[in-house]
């Protein structure tokens, strides 16, 4: 017998997944046909010819080729070699072998300590766990918290779709609640309220909350303020908190900075909600992606919970090792008088001043165009800019038209989720500045001839 499609499950046909959609489909069929594609679709920086940070690639080869350790220092800094040789020798048996299902041991701790300077609280490496990126991650907290039909999840409007499509997936209720454009995107108390409600009314029982700091699509960084909101409503509320802080690194407004939630947790002393974190490799000045490192600490969970998460992680074994020492790279950086601290700091800052330029750039560009308007990018690598467009067309249909024309390929708002009667797409800041530019100029000529033409 060969599979048929009506075979499939339910939950499996429904589930969806924008960031790689149609538009994406058609992205490519054009390319093969010849046509120059700028792909602005995913935040993947290394397609767009961001450069690996030498000190993490370093790291890697010489953990899966020790034989270069060999080779004479001035091909690999002392520093890059003796931490390879910690890692090996913390793997015990190297790249190629099954590490414990949670991680290996002496990453996690390394982890801890990332958090512990960062944040200036406590962290336990055994609340610690290394996933092939966050995404997995994330898809087994949900796969925990998700008991029954009636369970939901709040996640944001617009949010990131990896949230959305893993609880179609597993049967579970998205319950949105809406973030504010006319306030930079962050949220607010009654919206969280409302959601709650409306979800209640409908007999949903909700689970958790998520929160995406710094936003994805929306380019905001929430305060401390608005974190500590955020936790009174879950504590209030009996939820637990999922803290999505991919793009902790990324923060381009002068007088923002990063808080982590495990921070504010802890200076309130919150004891009765449970958190869960996650951060990546995929982003920041990393941009490694493909490389699928990430992990997960949780606060606030008891011991036979803990023992049914570190279960579900064993079904997969473990993360992938490279993506384990990528995550070793990332949370330990060269220190100061390190042989490779002078040249990690130069490609770190390139990085970030390129990332926050073309923010910038792109911003600026956007406001300028008749009938669209954007938020200021203040984290994360995207613009999410409201389009007006006339009655009875849709943001998918912009969105094919845009990419038939000029070659620019975003995705529809509607992917993300919006406001009811707004329209939106997403653009990545990933393109070369020059190409931002290009992207900007195409973008305000197609609009403006579209939305004449559509009137
Ligand atoms: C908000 C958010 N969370 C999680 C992920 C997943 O990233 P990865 O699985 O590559 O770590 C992404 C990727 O774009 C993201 O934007």
């Amino acid at each position: 017998m060969t599979i048929q499609k009506k075979d499939l499950g339910a939950a499996v046909l429904a589930t969806e997944y924008a960031v790689r959609g149609p538009i994406v489909a058609r992205a490519q069929e054009l390319e093969k046909q010849g046509k120059e594609i700028i792909y602005c679709n995913i935040g993947n920086p290394q397609s767009f010819g961001q450069r690996p940070l030498t000190w993490l690639r370093q790291l890697l080869a010489l953990c899966e080729y020790p034989a270069l350790m060999d080779i004479p220092l001035a091909v690999f800094p002392a520093d890059a070699v003796e931490t390879a040789r910690a890692i090996l020798e913390g793997s015990r048996h190297g790249m190629g072998a099954y590490s414990e299902s949670e991680g290996l041991r002496f990453i996690r701790e390394a982890v801890a300590e990332f958090i512990r300077e960062r944040d200036g609280i406590g962290a336990d490496p055994e609340a610690i766990f290394l996933t092939d990126g966050a995404s997995k991650g994330v898809q087994t907290i949900l796969k925990l918290l998700l008991a029954s039909p009636t369970d939901g999840i709040m996640i944001p409007i617009p949010q990131y779709p990896l949230y959305s499509a893993t609880i179609t997936l597993y049967e579970g209720r998205i319950v949105p609640y809406y973030l504010d454009e006319a306030d930079h995107w962050k949220l607010n108390r009654s919206m969280l309220d409302d959601s709650l409600r409306a979800a209640r009314a409908q007999g949903t029982r909700v689970k958790a909350i998520c929160i995406i700091n710094p936003g994805n699509p929306t380019g905001s960084v929430l305060d401390e303020k608005n974190i500590a909101m955020v936790l009174d409503f879950a504590r209030e509320h009996g939820l637990a908190v999922l803290a999505d802080e991919v793009y902790q690194e990324d923060i381009y407004l002068p007088g923002d900075r990063f808080v982590s939630f495990a921070r504010v947790l802890e200076a309130r002393g919150i004891r009765d909600v449970t958190l869960f974190s996650f951060h990546s490799c995929s982003k920041g000045l990393l941009g490694e992606c493909g490389v699928r490192g990430g992990y997960f600490e949780y606060r606030n969970v008891p011991p036979d919970v803990a023992a049914q998460i570190l279960k579900l992680l064993s079904v997969c074994l473990c993360s992938n090792l490279a993506g384990q020492v990528a995550t070793y790279a990332m949370v330990h950086p060269p220190r100061s008088g390190d042989p490779s601290y002078e040249l990690y700091n130069r490609e770190k800052k390139a990085i970030l001043e390129e990332l926050k330029l073309r923010a910038a750039l792109l911003v600026e560009g956007l406001n300028k165009i008749d009938g669209v308007s954007c938020n200021a990018i203040a984290g994360a690598m995207y613009a999410f800019p409201r389009i007006m467009l006339p009655v009875g067309v849709s943001d998918e249909e912009y969105c094919m038209a845009l990419l038939e024309e000029t070659g620019i390929c975003v995705v529809p708002g509607s992917g993300f989720g919006q406001a009811e009667g707004t329209a939106h797409f997403r653009t990545t800041i990933l393109p070369p500045t020059e190409k931002i530019r290009q992207v900007v100029e195409k973008l305000s000529a197609f609009h403006e001839s579209y939305v004449l033409v559509k009137y």
